[in-house]
C-alpha cells in the first residue's frame, strides 16, 4: 500500500479516541510482567528478543533467570557464550542470543554501555530489525515509532480494514505507516503496549473477543462483521522432513560422546550427540558410517527412541540409537567424550535435551 493509500485509509478515523481507549484500557487491563516492572532499555531489549517468535508464558521464567544470570547489559556483554546459550537453552532460534550477545557488546565498546536512544545506531545493532528498534525506543525511550509484529499487523488489519497480505515481508511496512500516522505522542509506549496486549488478550486470531473489545467502536471490520477473514495470511511452505539417525554412544568409562555444531546455521555452536543423516545411510552401514566420521568403532544394541522436532521451515525425524565404543581413536575436532553427569553443563536443542533420559 501507498503512503497515499495509508492516507486515505486513515481519513475519517478517530485517532484520538482511539488512543484513548486503547491507553485506558492497556493501564487497566495490562498483565504485570516481569519486564513490565521498569523501563530499563536492556531489559526492554532482551525481553523484546526473547518474546520474538516465543509466547509469553514461555518467556517469563527465562527472562527472570537471564536477569539473575546477567543483570546488567555489561554483564551479558562479558559472559561466556556457550554461558549465554545454556540460558537461552529450550527457548529456540539460538541466533538470537548470540546476535543479542554481539550488539550488547557493540554497545559496551562504542556506546559506554548505553542503549541508543538514535534510531540509526540502534538498528545498525546485530539483530535489531525494525520491530525491536521500535519497541525499544518506544517503550524505553518514549519515542513515538511503530513496533510492528504479527499479533499488532492482526490488530491493524481488522481495525483499519487492510486487507495486505501480511505473509509478505513488504506489507510490515504499509502498518509501520499505519502505525505512525495513528501513534500517540504523548504516551507511545502505550499506545504500542497496548496494541501488543490488545492481540494477546482480546483480538486473538482464531475467535476475537469483539463483545470485550475497548476499541470496538473503532473497528471497521468489526463494524462490518469480517474480523474473522483479516489478517489476510497466504499459507507458508510445508516443512522438509528430514530424517537421521542420533548415537549415545558410551564407552567404557561410561562417558558420552557429543559435539559442537558449526558456528554458523542452524543451531550454531550448540552441542549434540552425533548425527548421521539417513540420506547417507541405513541402519546396516551406521557404523561404518560412523567410523567414517568419527574414527571410533561402535557397536549399535539398538534403537531406544524416536524423536520429531519441527523446526520453521524444516522437520527433524530422528531416530536415537545405543551404541558402545569398540575400538578406533576419536578424529573429529568439534567432539569429545562427557561423563554423564557433565552433560547438563553444554547447551544442548531441545530435540537432544528429550535424549538425555536415555543417558545413565
Ligand atoms: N509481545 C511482544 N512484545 C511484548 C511485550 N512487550 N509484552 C507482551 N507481549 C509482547
Amino acid at each position: 500500500m501507498k503512503n497515499e493509500q495509508v492516507e486515505e485509509t486513515i481519513n475519517h478515523f478517530d485517532t484520538a479516541g482511539f488512543q484513548a481507549d486503547l491507553i485506558n484500557w492497556f493501564y487497566q487491563e495490562q498483565r504485570q510482567l516481569p519486564w513490565r516492572e521498569n523501563k530499563d532499555p536492556y531489559k526492554v531489549w532482551v525481553s523484546e528478543i526473547m518474546l520474538q517468535q516465543t509466547k509469553v508464558d514461555t518467556v517469563i521464567p527465562y527472562f527472570q533467570r537471564f536477569m539473575k544470570k546477567f543483570p546488567t547489559l555489561d554483564d551479558l556483554a562479558e559472559a561466556d557464550e556457550q554461558e549465554v546459550l545454556k540460558a537461552w537453552e529450550g527457548l529456540g532460534y539460538y541466533s538470537r542470543a548470540r546476535n543479542l550477545q554481539n550488539a550488547v557488546k557493540e554497545v559496551a565498546a562504542s556506546y559506554d554501555s548505553k542503549v541508543p536512544e538514535n534510531a540509526k545506531q540502534l538498528g545498525a545493532l546485530k539483530g535489531v530489525g525494525p520491530y525491536t528498534k521500535g519497541a525499544i525506543l518506544s517503550i524505553a525511550y518514549d519515542q513515538p515509532e511503530p513496533a510492528v509484529d504479527g499479533n499488532v499487523m492482526r490488530v491493524l488489519s481488522r481495525v483499519l480494514l487492510i486487507d495486505e497480505d501480511i505473509a509478505k515481508p513488504k506489507t510490515r511496512k504499509t502498518f509501520e505507516s499505519a502505525v505512525k500516522a495513528i501513534i500517540s505522542h504523548e504516551d507511545p509506549s502505550a499506545f504500542n503496549q497496548g496494541l501488543m496486549e490488545l492481540g494477546a488478550l482480546v483480538c486473538t486470531p482464531t475467535t476475537p473477543s469483539c463483545m470485550l473489545c475497548p476499541v470496538q467502536s473503532h473497528c471497521r471490520a468489526f463494524a462490518e462483521g469480517i474480523q474473522q477473514d483479516l489478517p489476510v495470511k497466504t499459507k507458508a511452505k510445508k516443512q522438509k522432513q528430514v530424517g537421521y539417525f542420533a548415537f549415545l554412544v558410551k564407552d567404557k568409562q561410561g562417558n558420552y560422546l557429543i559435539e559442537q555444531r558449526p558456528e554458523t546455521g542452524l543451531l550454531a555452536s550448540l552441542w549434540q550427540f552425533p548425527m548421521a543423516p539417513l540420506a547417507e545411510t541405513d541402519e546396516e552401514h551406521a557404523a561404518q558410517w560412523f567410523r567414517q566420521v568419527y574414527g571410533v568403532d561402535i557397536e549399535i544394541s539398538g534403537q531406544v527412541d524416536e524423536i520429531k522436532h519441527v523446526f520453521s521451515h524444516l522437520i527433524w525425524d530422528v531416530q536415537v540409537m545405543e551404541a558402545e565404543v569398540t575400538g578406533g581413536n576419536l578424529v573429529r575436532d568439534s567432539s569429545r567424550f562427557v561423563a554423564a553427569e557433565a552433560l547438563e553443563q553444554y547447551p544442548f536443542p531441545v530435540s537432544h535435551q528429550k535424549m538425555l533420559k536415555h543417558t545413565e
